[in-house]
């Protein structure tokens, strides 16, 4: 059940630990993609056990701590790993770390995550932004809330001009970056190939275990969302495709070196640039 007084103790024991003014975005890290949160100036750090509501994270390659600081100019909030669905069975465990970055102040989140790609031309190693979802998994971390607050549109979900700010940042660090639809499979095993035929003949470029019920709740807090995958396969089948998550962790380890690249760069755009934000919901 969500809980505001959750997110609302943890700001109090964020701002005890020194936290200052608000920060300007927000950003989840996947698998082996931990990384991204290093070389901040100034950079505070709160494990996920001293804040309540935040995940104890159990999966190898989740670190489990928030690091906030300052990178290219912006005030960064990252949280170093997170809760996907298929470790309690619950789609809504992200919903009191997302709020707590709302509350901080944040007015968009960056998810990042690992991904198996369903089509050739879409390859290991490479990024993808995403710019639809299919909830496969059906699982909403908005259900059982209660009153009209759950009815959150999902119109442009991913925000078209983040994912233009994403665009220009991937055109000026020579960054490949695909537009896939993502599938949410709920994990934790892999996809059978049948599975990954019907997911592309449904129309997904990519699939993967978490990202979905976290853009669900980013909406339903008023939130903008980007989210980018890290493509560390080709799925079940696809050119011979045969995931392991030790192969997808290595995978993402060694692609978060251009996804650093490509996040800094964004940070150095400017929203003002991009025209209107869209609407919150
Ligand atoms: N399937 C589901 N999730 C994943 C995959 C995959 O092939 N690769 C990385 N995360």
């Amino acid at each position: 059940m969500i809980s505001i007084n959750q997110a609302e103790s943890c700001v109090e024991i964020i701002r005890d630990r020194g936290l200052t003014g608000e920060i300007d975005i927000a950003m989840v890290l996947g698998t082996g993609l931990g990384s991204l949160a290093e070389a901040l100036d100034d950079a505070l750090i709160i494990p996920y056990a001293d804040l309540p509501g935040f995940p104890a994270g159990t999966i190898s390659g989740h670190a489990g701590r928030m690091v906030i600081g300052t990178q290219e100019g912006t005030r960064v909030a990252y949280l170093q790993g997170r809760s996907p669905y298929y470790e309690s069975g619950d789609p809504a465990t992200m919903f009191t770390p997302l709020e707590t970055l709302q509350k901080l102040g944040a007015q968009c989140v960056v998810l990042t995550n690992s991904a198996g790609s369903c089509r050739a031309d879409i390859a290991p190693g490479t990024l993808a932004l995403i710019t639809d979802h299919i909830n496969f998994n059906g699982q909403n971390p908005l259900l059982g809330t209660g009153g009209d607050h759950g009815f959150v549109s999902l119109v442009d979900a991913y925000d078209p001009r983040l994912i233009r700010r994403f665009k220009h940042a991937g055109a000026a660090t020579g960054t490949a970056l695909s537009e896939a639809v993502y599938m949410w499979f709920s994990g934790p095993s892999f996809e059978t190939a049948a599975e990954i035929r019907m997911a592309r003949t449904l129309g997904a470029d990519v699939v993967g275990m978490s990202t979905v019920p976290e853009v669900i709740i980013a909406r339903r807090l008023g939130l903008r969302v980007a989210a980018l995958s890290m493509i560390t396969n080709f799925a079940t089948g696809v050119m011979g495709g045969h995931p392991t998550h030790g192969d997808t962790k290595d995978m993402a380890l060694k692609g978060s070196v251009g996804l650093k690249r490509l996040v800094r760069a964004f940070l150095r755009t400017r929203e003002d640039a991009w025209g209107a934000p869209t609407r919150p919901t």
